[in-house]
């Protein structure tokens, strides 16, 4: 039994040291890693737990569920994202989501690349008729007449299918199966803010409503965020996402952010890969195949003898989720400031909207 649990807090410890890595480099303004891709077309159904290999969290936790990933707003500035650590270069992504609703609460689907190109849906939570569509091509957040407006009913406690269908000619919004909008290539700004570089997929909560964020921005979201009514909760039951491209990198080959631009580098893509091992085992199973030498090694090593080792290893593993906590830190922090100039957009489009058409709280 002791045995048991000492090899446990072994592999236990070891899983929890793997850390993240991000990129957090701009192709348009320096050289940057190559985008790993995903290179295949795969669905995701998010009822049991998090491939750490192919999906990233960062700013709080996901709950893995039998109805899906819940992604919650607990506590002040919660915001539980997922982010694919693969790339598409033009593609499919189908969503099925269940929206957050509340006041100052905002959800999303994003697409977005390393130079900031953006493709968007995006649920004002005090609002569950509608879905509201966008893009930003290079970071450009100039204009305020990107948004689209799209009715949906029930949008959080039904399962709607939300799908981005994304060529080099166009970008097309698909809601439970009909077409809601096109954006074609040359009606941005001829093709200078059309979406065209290697983008992940990333589906979060955000309190925009928080105290702390402009007035703009909290009359955008509908008021401020009540934290006591909490939590808020948005659910993405499955994804799909179809890669048009195939190989194992996507590469910026100078810093246009053309997609003309992008080497596609052969190879297999580490996902795929991933995606074809054999399920991971299960403690029992490792513990099972462990030759009876090395079983009686840790027998006799959680023996009286063994208790200062135990004491020991514990003493690491807290080191090791001390430093993976450090880690996470680190990356919350870059994703902080991704999400203040994500919000810079969004606080400049909601005020231009503000002015156009007003808002109005919902209790
Ligand atoms: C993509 O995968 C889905 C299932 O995950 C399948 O229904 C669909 O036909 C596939 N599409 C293509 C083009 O292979
Ligand atoms: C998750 O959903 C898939 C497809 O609907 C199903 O085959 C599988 O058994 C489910 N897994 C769990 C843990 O519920
Ligand atoms: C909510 O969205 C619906 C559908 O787009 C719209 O008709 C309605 O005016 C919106 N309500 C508020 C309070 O903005
Ligand atoms: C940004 O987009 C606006 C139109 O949406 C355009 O007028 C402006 O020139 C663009 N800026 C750059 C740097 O391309
Ligand atoms: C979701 O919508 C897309 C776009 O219309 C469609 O291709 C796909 O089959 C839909 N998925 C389901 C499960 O109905
Ligand atoms: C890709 O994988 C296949 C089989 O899984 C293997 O035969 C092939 O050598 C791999 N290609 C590269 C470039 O690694």
């Amino acid at each position: 039994m002791l045995a048991r649990f000492f090899v446990g807090l072994l592999l236990a410890c070891v899983s929890t040291v793997h850390a993240q890595t991000f990129t957090d480099c701009n192709p348009t303004k320096e050289d940057c890693p190559a985008d790993a891709a995903l290179g295949t077309n795969h669905t995701w159904v998010f009822n049991g737990t998090q491939d750490e290999n192919i999906w990233a969290t960062t700013n709080g936790k996901i709950d893995w569920t039998e109805n899906g990933a819940e992604f919650s707003i607990k506590k002040k500035l919660d915001s539980p994202t997922l982010q694919s650590k693969f790339f598409i270069f033009f593609g499919i992504v189908e969503s099925h989501v269940k929206m957050a609703k509340g006041g100052g609460i905002i959800s999303s689907i994003v697409l977005q690349s390393d130079d900031l190109d953006e493709i968007d849906w995006e649920w004002v939570g005090y609002n569950t008729s509608q879905v509201q569509s966008n893009y930003f091509g290079k970071g450009n957040d100039s204009s305020f007449d990107r948004g689209g407006y799209h009715d949906v009913s029930n949008a959080d406690t039904e399962f709607h299918n939300y799908t981005t269908y994304w060529t080099k000619e166009k970008v097309e919004w698909w809601l439970d199966q009909e077409l809601v909008r096109t954006l074609k290539y040359e009606d941005a700004l001829d093709g200078k803010n059309f979406p065209q570089t290697p983008s992940n997929v990333r589906f979060g909560i955000w309190p925009a409503g928080d105290s702390g964020n402009s007035l703009g921005t909290i009359e955008w979201a509908g008021g401020e965020v009540d934290y006591d009514k909490g939590p808020y909760t948005m659910v993405v039951d499955r994804v799909r996402v179809h890669d048009f491209s195939s190989g194992k990198e996507y590469k910026y080959t100078d810093n246009s952010g053309d997609w003309e631009s992008i080497e596609v580098v052969e190879g297999n893509s580490t996902t795929v890969t991933e995606l074809n091992k054999p399920p991971p085992k299960s403690l029992s199973e490792k513990w099972d195949e462990l030759p009876t030498g090395a079983k009686a090694g840790v027998g006799i090593g959680a023996g009286a003898a063994g208790a200062i080792g135990i004491a020991g290893l514990i003493l690491y593993c807290i080191k090791q989720r001390r430093k993976g906590r450090l880690e996470n830190a680190l990356d919350d922090s870059n994703w902080n400031q991704d999400r203040a100039e994500m919000s810079n957009f969004q606080t400049d489009w909601k005020q231009s909207e503000l002015r156009n058409k007003g808002y109005q709280p919902v209790s």
